[in-house]
């Protein structure tokens, strides 16, 4: 059987970046740690004022055509991620396809165009739909281009505006892939939920405590789903496992939660109950209330366990390293998790060809899904041509009342003028409509 997967990727930051503990935390009277460590984050990316998710999105697809060498003859399909879109009728597809072909001899006439929508985990459902269409053998051999490109923002003054966040990640989806290969096994957990929601509205309204608690719940019920298909887990099946990350302090009770079902009922579980002191099983105890205290306890001394650390420390810390740096990118999330474990490997010089991901998408309403991937032969080259430090770098750090103004006009009434705080390069810049995605 063919394979079939992510050949390649690309990553777009926002041009912006905001300090949260330099400068979001003291304008908020906070303190500091409360992002550092707390939220586990350094910094956000954000959009200057000619980026929008068209042409965040246009910049990661071109550098992908450019580098793996295509035209838009070779691409059959493109699907875009977002939960920002802007155009309630015309797929934002069209309007990337119409930026690359500027640029490409050609155009994209015969690809199949569409959006994808299911918040934050819209990403990986687009990837599943290109990996059918391709094992279907409706490709006529050509490849899926996926795009996952959102400007995460929040109100001001609400909670969320710390875990805020803008980006685009681009993937080609191809047989034979050299970056991962997924398989077929697949877990999901999914209820309707209104924690999160942006119904006709820029911003979300959000239960940002509550959305906590959905994000566990369906991720331990895909994580089951996930049991049911492909068999029981074992915490070192997987050389990384890239979760959605909103906030890197939210995949930190993400994995101690799977940790804790992938151990349970085991002989690992069993040597932890010892050393911890406290006892995780059900049947030790009469009723239901006095099990589920000592199951908290119980969690609360795993996470300070050497083995759960160091469990954390291989498996779960490289996958958080951008997001750290960028914030929530919604759909591109969990895809800049699985870049940033690959390029850690890269930087650690680890073998990981045939390697096992196990990757764990989330979006809000809600539904978690999981998945396992292996890393094909090709990954280190693949990995090795993301320019993403440079482009964290060469963002432009805002002041406070950079931020305010950015975060003003940015509620896709793009006629509203705002100064540029830097000039795009060789990249679409958004012109006022009719003239989206010029390139500069
Ligand atoms: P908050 O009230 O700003 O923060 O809300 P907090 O007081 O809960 O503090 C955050 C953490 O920092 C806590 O850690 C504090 O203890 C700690 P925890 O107890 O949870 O482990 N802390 C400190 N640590 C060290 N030193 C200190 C300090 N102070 C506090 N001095 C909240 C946080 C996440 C609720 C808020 O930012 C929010 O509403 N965010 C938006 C919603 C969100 O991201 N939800 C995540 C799950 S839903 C999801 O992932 C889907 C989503 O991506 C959208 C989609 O799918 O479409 C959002």
């Amino acid at each position: 059987m063919t394979a079939v997967g992510i050949d390649a990727l690309e990553i777009w930051t926002g041009n912006l970046k905001l300090d949260l503990p330099g400068t979001f935390a003291p304008q908020k009277g906070e303190d500091p740690e409360k992002y550092t460590k707390g939220l586990g984050l350094n910094a956000s990316s954000f959009p200057d004022s000619y980026e929008d998710i068209v042409t965040m999105g246009a910049n990661a697809a071109h550098r992908l055509m450019e580098r793996k060498g295509l035209e838009p003859d070779d691409i059959g399909r493109i699907d875009v991620a977002t939960e920002s879109a802007f155009d309630n009728s015309k797929p934002v597809s069209t309007y990337v396809a119409g930026c690359l072909e500027q640029v490409f001899d050609g155009d994209f006439h015969h690809a199949n165009k569409g959006e994808r929508k299911f918040a934050c985990i819209a990403g990986t459902q687009s990837l599943d739909d290109a990996y059918n269409w391709i094992k279907a053998g409706r490709n006529r051999g050509r490849a899926a281009l996926v795009i996952a490109t959102d400007t995460a923002l929040y109100a001001r003054g609400d909670a969320g505006e710390a875990t805020q966040g803008a980006g685009a990640v681009a993937m080609l989806i191809d047989e034979d892939p050299s970056l991962v290969e997924l398989s077929t096994h697949q877990g999901y957990g999914s209820a309707d939920e209104t924690d999160f929601l942006k119904p006709n509205q820029q911003f979300p309204s959000v239960d940002g405590k509550r959305s906590v608690q959905v994000y566990l719940a369906r991720m331990r019920e895909a994580l089951e789903d996930y049991e049911s298909v492909a068999g029981d887990v074992h915490p070192d099946d997987f050389a990384y496992a890239p979760f959605h990350t909103p906030f890197p302090g939210m995949v930190r009770k993400a994995a101690l939660l799977a940790y804790r079902h992938v151990t349970r009922d085991t002989a690992v579980e069993d040597e932890l109950a010892e050393e911890i002191g406290r006892q995780p099983r059900a049947e030790a105890f009469d009723d239901e209330e006095s099990f589920h205290d000592a199951l908290r306890e119980y969690m609360d001394s795993l996470k300070d366990t050497d083995r759960y650390r160091e469990w954390y420390a291989e498996t779960i810390d490289p996958t958080l390293a951008i997001s750290r740096e960028v914030g929530n990118w919604y759909t591109g999330s969990v895809h800049i998790a699985r870049a940033s474990a690959l390029k850690s490997a890269l930087e650690a010089g680890k073998d990981m060809t045939g390697s096992t991901l196990l990757v764990g998408s989330y979006g809000s309403g809600a539904q978690a899904e999981i998945h396992a991937e292996t890393v094909c032969p090709g990954w280190e080259e693949e990995i090795e041509a993301l320019n993403v430090d440079e482009q964290l770098t060469a963002r432009y750090e805002m002041d406070w009342a950079d931020y305010e103004e950015v975060h003003d006009v940015h509620n896709h009434d793009m006629d509203v003028e705002m100064e540029e705080f830097t000039a795009p390069e060789g990249e679409f810049a958004f012109d006022g409509w009719g003239r989206m995605g010029e390139r500069k």
